[in-house]
């Protein structure tokens, strides 16, 4: 499955953003700590780079995750810093006021001459939407400005908080890439909710996200649906789960679709509990093998000689 989505207002937002960068100290990149790789956006990357400036990498909704492979993506994103770049990251959950305040601090920390009310530390919030930049504006602000949904990409407009004389927050729609280059990171954030719900079809979501679960998470499966879930596919996954909660159509049927839908909504409101769709590791092995199933004309590396 292929997801494309970019709403209309997602370009002049690129443009914005790109401008607003030149005014600011510190990008702080909020991903979904459940899934680090396909939530983070190769364009904010390339527009802070481009402007130099400095980067925290919050992995949000921590509370949600599995620790052990936040741990795995704390110490990736933190080795994977190109020499003199300034990057930190920390995993946290914006829905927490103590972990919120740690977030001043380390971006001070990454602009220490902006320190006072004639330089106030000007932070720029980015992120694809639905990764809670609003719910952590909101934080910071101790204000409710940006408005916090589950519908991805509600906050439109890009906008100016002055929270203190020390600290201005910019905020900026969600940005997500046009196209999703892996098929893989599409059905991610679909099962996430970063993508809008017309923009897939339920039960392949929930196909991919049931075999993912068998795979790294076979026991929080077997406590919440009371089957096991050894030796079964994504599609068989919610036929149990529809015979478990009697979920039938018309003829006696399992209804499919309404299995699938739960154990989506089962994911989203971490009623499964702490999971995590990928880790460093899943995602090397996955760039991998998309980069070895690419057709030898597309890669010059491997291309004949002659080409
Ligand atoms: P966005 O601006 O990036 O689009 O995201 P937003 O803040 O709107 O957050 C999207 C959803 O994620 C909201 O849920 C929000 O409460 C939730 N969220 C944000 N941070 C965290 C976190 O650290 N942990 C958890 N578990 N959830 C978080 P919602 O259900 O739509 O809204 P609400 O019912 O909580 O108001």
């Amino acid at each position: 499955m292929s997801i494309g989505w970019f709403p209309g207002h997602m370009a002049s937002a690129r443009k914005k953003a790109a401008e607003t960068l030149a005014k600011i100290d510190v990008v702080v990149e909020v991903m979904d700590a459940r899934l680090p790789g396909a939530s983070s956006n190769p364009m904010i990357e390339a527009l802070r780079r481009h402007r130099q400036r400095p980067c925290l990498k919050v992995l949000n909704k921590a509370d949600t995750a599995d620790p052990e492979a936040t741990a795995a993506w704390m110490r990736f994103l933190v080795d994977a810093r190109a020499k003199g770049d300034t990057v930190q990251a920390v995993a946290l959950s914006c829905r927490k006021a103590s972990d919120v305040a740690r977030v001043p601090r380390l971006a001070q920390a990454l602009a220490p001459h902006r320190d006072n009310p004639l330089k106030p530390l000007r932070l720029m919030v980015m992120g694809i939407p639905n990764v809670g930049k609003s719910t952590l504006i909101n934080a910071l602000a101790k204000r409710r400005i940006a408005n916090v949904g589950d519908e991805p990409a509600i906050t439109k407009s890009q906008q100016r908080i002055d929270v203190s004389d020390q600290l201005v927050l910019f905020d900026t729609p969600g940005l997500l890439w046009p196209l999703i280059a892996h098929p893989s990171d599409g059905l991610m954030l679909a099962a996430s909710h970063a993508v809008g719900i017309n923009a897939y079809i339920d039960e392949e979501v929930a196909t991919f996200l049931g075999e993912t679960l068998i795979r790294r998470y076979p026991r929080l499966l077997a406590a919440r649906y009371k089957c096991d879930p050894t030796g079964l596919g994504g599609p068989e996954l919610i036929d149990a789960i529809a015979q478990r909660r009697g979920f039938v159509v018309k003829g006696g049927r399992p209804d499919r679709e309404k299995a699938a839908i739960t154990l989506l909504n089962d994911y989203r409101s971490g009623a499964l509990g702490r999971v995590s769709l990928e880790t460093p590791a899943s995602r090397a092995e996955m760039l991998a093998a998309a980069v070895s199933a690419q057709p030898l004309e597309d890669d010059p590396a491997r291309a004949p000689p002659g080409r």
